[in-house]
């Protein structure tokens, strides 16, 4: 977004910014009405996008009181790294969108934030310069990873991205075709001028000669990505793999067993599969499938503290975050993604101590 500039004269500053929703109106100012459209939609007619965030508080949470939660932590084990709390910045397309600085501000928020960041397939940035930055930053990355139809073009920039330090893979494995992204489609969307994929070489994208109307496929991604993929992924690299997108229990098997580390149960911010189920309604089932041999991650819809404590509670390791840091990207850069994880972490510390949950591993579905 070439347009950015810092909040004007009379905005609240982002102490004002209290509750992550607040910033949702505050993007939808500065983010042109098309983009905006992109970020905020999901497919078809949107019912997977809102049960998202619907789902997470149709849960009651069952407080004990009389417990002493003087020293709280919300610490957790992560692949063999310790991390300051359980929340994960989200992979995003493209964010020169929203900031001049594109991923190195989400970077640079994460740092501060002590948040992982992971960075999609299509940043904006090469990742040998996300990787270098991060080194500086000294802060953990995750690479996302959209599978090119030549497998080639994949290796090539994961070899790039492992030798720049991604502590993780993150192969996403919904997305064998578009959503019906009807908002797009009327738009039209497409990338604005000076936005490019710099880690999705040109002559690897496939240009479909299909008239737009009749159009399925994405240009840039393979429509055959299997459990092989995960196998591959888990024998060329030492780093763990994750396999993003997952809703079901046989899959969730199926994935483990192809040698994945880890599952992110995903719908993709409802983006992909309309009347797909929320992510909160099933992932208990995904962590009753992995029956404790990797950790499950989820997301989709988490705005409150409360939403992230009820995921622990059905047995999530941790959350990831996905619009709201484009809101605090677009309106603040840096400290808007800082000051957004920090929200979602001050509530979680105050819903566990209101639970009587001094620590995470107190967190479990009793209290629900
Ligand atoms: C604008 C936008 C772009 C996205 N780009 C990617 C992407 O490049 N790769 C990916 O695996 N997921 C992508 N996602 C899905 C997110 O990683 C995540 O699953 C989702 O946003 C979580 O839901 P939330 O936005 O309600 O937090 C994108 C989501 C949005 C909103």
């Amino acid at each position: 977004m070439s347009s950015w500039t810092s909040r004007a004269t009379g905005d609240p500053s982002v102490d004002g910014w209290v509750a992550l929703h607040q910033a949702e109106a505050w993007a939808s100012e500065r983010i042109d009405p098309q983009t905006w459209d992109y970020v905020r939609g999901g497919a078809g007619d949107e019912v997977t996008l809102r049960d998202n965030i619907n789902s997470w508080s149709r849960h009651r949470l069952r407080p004990h009181v009389m417990t002493d939660v003087s020293s709280l932590d919300t610490s957790i084990n992560l692949f063999g790294a310790r991390l300051a709390h359980p929340i994960v910045i989200a992979p995003t397309a493209s964010h020169a969108r929203y900031h001049p600085e594109g991923e190195i501000a989400t970077l640079r928020g994460g740092a501060a934030a002590e948040a992982i960041t992971t960075v999609s397939t299509l940043a904006s940035l090469p990742v040998d310069e996300i990787g270098a930055r991060a080194r500086e930053l000294g802060t953990p990355w995750w690479m996302q990873v959209y599978i090119q139809r030549e497998r080639s073009q994949t290796y090539e920039l994961l070899d790039r991205a492992v030798e720049a330090g991604a502590g993780a893979l993150v192969l996403t494995v919904d997305t064998p075709s578009l959503g019906a992204r009807d908002r797009d489609k009327r738009n039209p969307f497409g990338a604005p001028t000076g936005i490019e994929f710099p880690n999705v070489p040109a002559h690897t994208v496939h240009p479909d000669p299909t008239p737009a109307h009749r159009r399925i496929w994405n240009p840039h991604l393979a429509n055959n990505v299997t459990g092989d993929d995960i196998t591959a992924l888990r024998d060329r690299y030492v780093i763990p793999v994750l396999a993003k997108g997952i809703l079901r229990a046989d899959d969730t098997r199926r994935a483990i067993d192809a040698g994945a580390s880890g599952i992110i149960v995903s719908n993709h911010g409802g983006r992909n599969l309309d009347t797909a189920p929320a992510t909160a309604d099933v992932l208990a089932d995904i962590v009753a499938a992995a029956q404790g041999h990797v950790p499950i991650l989820v997301d989709g819809g988490i705005r409150r503290g409360t939403d992230i404590v009820t995921a622990l509670c059905l047995g999530a390791s941790a959350v990831l975050i996905g619009r709201p840091i484009i809101w605090g990207l677009s309106t603040y850069g840096a400290a808007g993604v800082a000051h957004a994880i920090d929200i979602l972490r001050t509530e979680l510390e105050m819903a566990m101590a209101l639970l009587g949950a001094a620590d995470v591993a107190a967190l479990n579905p009793d209290l629900l």
